[in-house]
């Protein structure tokens, strides 16, 4: 642990205990905050909000003089050698953020670094939206310093994971660390911060860090709305949710795991769609509001509208699909978005060309083969059996789902064509401005 000097902008939950943790683990820290009756608390050696063993903690680094805080911004400061600003950035009445206390607060340090000597590393903790640091934090530092970021001052997003109630266990006990920035020294100095804490320790981008925060908050509010849905339909269907969610969270392959959380296209099949519809259609049934999961069909139809207008934004008609099953590896063609979406452009006019090894008319049998002729004919006369004559007809080629032998398509691809991908190939993106996907 380390014996870097902090100073510690708004001393609210994530403020205060981000102080109290790192002087318990050897730093020197001076809280700021605007309100006077918690500068008071904290210099008492008292908590000024109720948080599990935070008490016990501030009161033994006041008492040990790792701990003081004050009003006085340039005594922070001159004091510091990296400052967190932990302000709040609560909703406007419209839900956007209101990150004025974030600028408020670094028009003031900046202020104050123009008045001292040597480096300083700001790091915001505070939960920005993407893009806030590069177009709000580092213009109110450069204008109220007078000098460009980069140099003598640094930047860093270090996103806050802790869970308010156990706080103080979350900061030792952490999911992971985040660190953005584009200052690899800041970066280091802040990883050093969390020297000794067991935990992954992630280095990324500035934009990166801010977007983790909000992709793990909404996942957790999606998560408890998931859950409560299934509640609701459990309590009026006379079952036990937690008999069930018991036996959902067991399963860590497919449902508490990182499958089915990759942005890349819309979900499809014989199964996912039937059972949504099944389920939200016995809701209403039940007389149940189930917004959330009323919302996932729709929300997988936009995801063919993107790709739709993407495609059609080339203004290019030959098109090449390759993989056209809802995923690799099934020649099961229900309820493909890839089918829908193919259906679409040749509306449009597109002069498309077909390849799915799996779905190759010469080798299928029996009631797949019934099912395209009869079902599909259009799609069936446009069907070619090589992945290379496919290729070679698209000026736009599109992989559409993840069979292994679309890794060789990059390879493939004339210096004219263009590729768009709904998996992310790797190493597809050494293609530049010719590669595209619907969601990077
Ligand atoms: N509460 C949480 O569990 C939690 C968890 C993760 C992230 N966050 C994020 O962290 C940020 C802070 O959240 P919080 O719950 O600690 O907020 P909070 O409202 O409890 O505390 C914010 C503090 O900042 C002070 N402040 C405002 N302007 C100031 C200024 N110019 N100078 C000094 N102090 C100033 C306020 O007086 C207040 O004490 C928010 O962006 C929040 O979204 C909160």
């Amino acid at each position: 642990m380390g014996k870097q000097r902090l100073s510690v902008f708004g001393l609210g939950y994530v403020g205060t205990v981000s102080a109290a943790c790192f002087a318990k683990t050897g730093c020197t820290v001076i809280g700021v905050d605007l309100n006077p009756v918690k500068l008071e608390l904290i210099q008492a050696g008292q908590a000024p909000i109720v948080e599990k063993d935070l008490p016990e903690l501030i009161s033994a680094a006041v008492t040990q003089g790792s701990l003081r805080a004050t009003g006085d911004v340039g005594d922070a400061i001159s004091s510091s050698d990296i400052s967190l600003v932990c302000v709040g950035t609560p909703s406007h009445r419209d839900g956007s953020l209101d990150v004025s206390a974030v600028e408020r607060v670094c028009l003031e340090i900046g202020e104050a670094i123009a008045r001292k000597k040597g480096p300083h590393i700001v790091v915001i903790r505070s939960t920005i939206l993407p893009g806030t640091i590069r177009g709000m934090v580092i213009p109110a530092l450069e204008h109220a310093s007078n000098e460009k970021i980069g140099q003598r001052i640094s930047v860093c997003n270090n996103p806050e994971f802790l869970r308010e109630g156990t706080a103080v266990h979350d900061f030792f006990n952490p999911p992971k660390t985040v660190i953005g920035s584009d200052a690899a020294d800041a970066v280091d100095a802040v990883a050093a911060l969390y020297d000794g804490i067991d935990a992954p320790l992630i280095k990324t981008t500035l934009e990166v860090a801010e977007m983790v925060k909000y992709a793990d908050n909404c996942w957790h509010a999606v998560k408890v709305g998931f859950g409560n849905e299934i509640g609701n339909i459990c309590k009026a269907a006379g079952i036990d949710s937690h008999a069930v969610m018991d036996i959902f969270v067991q399963d860590t392959k497919l449902n508490i795991s990182p499958y089915y959380l990759k942005p890349g296209f819309a979900f499809g099949g014989s199964c996912l769609p039937k059972d949504l519809r099944a389920l939200t259609s016995k809701g209403r049934a039940l007389g149940l509001e189930l917004p959330l999961l009323n919302s996932v069909m729709p929300s997988n139809r936009v995801q063919i509208e993107r790709a739709v207008e993407r495609i059609l934004s080339y203004r290019r008609k030959a098109v090449a699909f390759l993989g056209f099953s809802f995923k690799a590896g099934t020649d099961d063609m229900r309820e493909s978005p890839q089918v829908e979406l193919i259906e679409r452009l040749i509306g449009k006019g597109c002069d498309m060309r077909l390849y799915d090894r799996n779905v190759n008319l010469a080798r299928l049998t029996g009631a797949n083969k019934a099912y395209i002729l009869e079902t599909l004919p259009h799609i069936a006369s446009l069907m070619t059996e090589s992945l290379e004559d496919a290729v070679a007809h698209g000026a736009i080629v599109v992989v559409g789902n993840g069979a292994p032998e679309f890794a060789r398509v990059p390879a493939l691809l004339r210096p004219d064509q263009i590729l768009i991908d709904f998996v992310r190939l790797a190493g597809a993106e050494a293609l530049g401005e010719r590669y595209d996907g619907i969601n990077w």
